[in-house]
């Protein structure tokens, strides 16, 4: 499968290392605003077709999955084109600046019979099921509270700092923390309290968001752009916890008792970077004629962009969208 990234910037470029060590997939063009910006990204890493704008690029036949990163104030747009150019899209995180963006976009998808998928790349992993499969065990008793941290300096970035780029922490890293909480259950959000810290430009700098589950779980999560954290996560339980060392991508889950006494260990399988996952998920869907992926379906990326908005909107932080 053939895939064609749409702007050279800092994820573009992990995501085409990652696929320079795949087998089945590999970056076959680069698409930037500009020509030698898009040659010397070609070169870097190898890839055999480099254009001067992103229309070049969706009008290349060969491409297959179209991988969007760029800022999330113009995935509306270069998804939408892309979808009417007729390429299957996978849009980095977070999928859209908001719901009704989101909506629109899945919409049109549907209509045009287009795959949409979205690149929140630890809903991909194994880790999900592993995690999954020892809270079904009763390993830990009953899950009752979920917390986890996602927090790093990414505050100098301009696509942060401003609002016009739909910057700040919750659509960079807040995504990661709510996708946590939604991945280790199914029980829908009853109550949601928030408090954040604005920075100078008006957008979200930290935040907290408190959850209740209709089960009853207690979440607790919090993100930042403005400072570095510890970024583990914990599934807390009646008889014991499970620890993540990473909220985005733990390499190790490990079962606990009380006195934090480590009762099992288990490390993920061996990646490239952990974006193959998605970038497979994406490649097998499209080859099973599907028009979302599995393990992110856009019923579930609606329910995330509408938490989002919540949250946003009790903040007082608003996007000017692309349509709204
Ligand atoms: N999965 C992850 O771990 C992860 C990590 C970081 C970011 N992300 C996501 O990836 C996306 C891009 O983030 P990034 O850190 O790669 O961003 P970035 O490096 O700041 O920008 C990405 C590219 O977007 C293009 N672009 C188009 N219009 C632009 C404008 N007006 N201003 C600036 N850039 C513009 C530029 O490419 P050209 O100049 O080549 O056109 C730029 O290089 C976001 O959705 C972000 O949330 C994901």
């Amino acid at each position: 499968m053939n895939v064609g990234i749409i702007g050279a910037g800092h994820i573009a470029e992990k995501a085409a290392r990652t696929l320079a060590a795949m087998e089945d997939m590999q970056c076959l063009a680069i698409g930037s605003r500009t020509l030698p910006k898009a040659q010397a990204f070609a070169e870097r890493f190898g890839i055999p077709r480099a254009y001067g704008s992103y229309a070049d690029l969706l009008g290349d036949s060969d491409v297959d999955l179209v991988y969007i990163a760029v800022p999330h104030s113009f995935h509306f747009p270069v998804c939408r084109d892309a979808i009417l150019a007729g390429k299957p899209c996978l849009v980095e995180k977070s999928f859209m600046l908001n719901a009704t963006e989101a909506a629109t976009i899945l919409a049109l998808a549907r209509e045009k019979g287009v795959f949409v998928a979205e690149a929140i790349w630890p809903r991909y992993m194994p880790m999900v099921s592993m995690g999954r499969e020892l809270i079904d065990s009763g390993i830990i008793g009953r899950p009752k509270m979920i917390t986890a941290t996602l927090a790093y300096d990414v505050s100098a970035k301009e696509r942060v700092q401003k609002l016009s780029l739909g910057g700040g922490a919750l659509l960079d890293l807040g995504v990661y923390v709510l996708t946590f909480v939604r991945m280790f259950t199914d029980s829908t959000v009853e109550k949601i309290n928030t408090t954040c810290i604005k920075a100078v430009s008006g957008v979200d700098a930290s935040e907290v968001i408190t959850m209740i589950l209709a089960d009853g779980t207690l979440c607790s999560v919090q993100a930042s752009a403005w400072c570095q954290g510890d970024n583990k996560a914990v599934i807390a339980g009646t008889t014991g916890y499970l620890e993540f060392d990473d909220s985005i991508n733990p390499q190790h889950i490990r079962v606990c008792r009380k006195g934090h006494v480590v009762e099992r260990e288990i490390t993920v399988p061996e990646q490239i970077t952990g974006f193959e996952y998605q970038l497979r998920a994406c490649k097998d869907a499209i080859t099973a004629g599907l028009l979302e992926a599995p393990q992110m379906p856009h019923a579930e990326i609606l329910y995330v962009m509408h938490l989002m908005d919540r949250l946003r909107a009790e903040w007082g932080v608003e996007f000017t969208s692309a349509i709204v």
